[in-house]
């Protein structure tokens, strides 16, 4: 069979592009999923920076943190976007899940800070709308939806969703950008909507923690990367003040 070797990416972190064969596959759509805390934020701020570093714009749309305090984290690991963020070169959306009660009963909502979709009932397509025009204006090559979860928890109807999701997703691999999805795991998983990212996306992630020796170690697994050669090896990695380091060749205990 005639193999074609897909143009990569780097995602910034020189181990974890390694066990990729060379990085996340250039102009496809890959999932970070694991526990809360796992790393999967960092992780995508590494791909960002490392974008901006090489003259690649990004947008990060996140729905579970507040815009201040993504610019805070991330300068706690020695990132500064601001420089970026006021030359658009990078633009940050970002919203969160609500609750709110109803006569009929409760509504979920996204109550978001940008004016476009501050003021109106949310739907997906109006988010997409908006990513779409803010991805027309700094031509970003890198997008970012950091929680997946609030947009799958809104649907009463799950195929809908589904639907409506892939459709959004799909939308965003076609703008000739790489996009990077996080999607947190629940501890009690097992429901149709944990699972459907994972159909979804031309790659995926895993990340997690091993208990060993008395200890919490962190580790990651390429679990499918469509189109590529890759590793399935878990392996090791850390986080510290400058943000995460894979270790693609260290065994990890039995
Ligand atoms: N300076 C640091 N040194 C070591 N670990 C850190 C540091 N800063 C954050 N962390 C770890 O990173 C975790 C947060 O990572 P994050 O990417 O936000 O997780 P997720 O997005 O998967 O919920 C924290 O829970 C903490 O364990
Ligand atoms: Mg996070």
């Amino acid at each position: 069979m005639l193999e074609v070797e897909k143009e990569r990416i780097s995602s910034g972190v020189e181990g974890l592009d390694k066990l990729l064969g060379g990085g996340y596959v250039s102009g496809r759509s890959i999932l970070l999923a694991g526990g809360p805390g796992t790393g999967k934020s960092i992780l995508t701020w590494h791909f960002i920076f490392q974008g901006l570093e090489n003259g690649e714009n990004a947008i990060l749309l996140s729905l579970d943190q507040k815009t201040e305090m993504i610019i805070e984290d991330m300068k706690s690991f020695g990132w500064d976007p601001e420089p970026a963020l006021n030359e658009n070169r990078l633009i940050i959306l970002s919203g969160d899940l609500r609750l709110i009660p109803r006569e009929s009963g409760f509504e979920y909502i996204i109550a978001f800070d940008h004016p476009m979709l501050r003021e109106q009932p949310f739907t997906v397509q109006r988010l997409a709308d908006l990513v779409r025009r803010k991805a027309g204006e700094n031509k970003a090559k890198r997008l970012i939806i950091d929680g997946l979860g609030p947009l799958i928890e809104l649907g009463t109807n799950r195929f809908e969703m589904r639907q409506m999701v892939y459709g959004f997703l799909r939308e965003l691999s076609a703008k000739d950008a790489t996009v990077l999805i996080t999607h947190e795991l629940r501890t009690m998983s097992g429901t149709q909507n944990d699972e459907m990212p994972y159909f979804i996306c031309d790659g995926v992630i895993r990340l997690g923690t091993l208990y060993t020796a008395g200890d919490y170690i962190r580790t990651l697994r390429v679990i499918k990367l469509r189109g590529a050669n890759h590793s399935m090896r878990p392996v090791m990695f850390k986080i510290n003040d400058s943000g995460i380091i894979v270790f693609p060749d260290a065994r990890l205990p039995d």
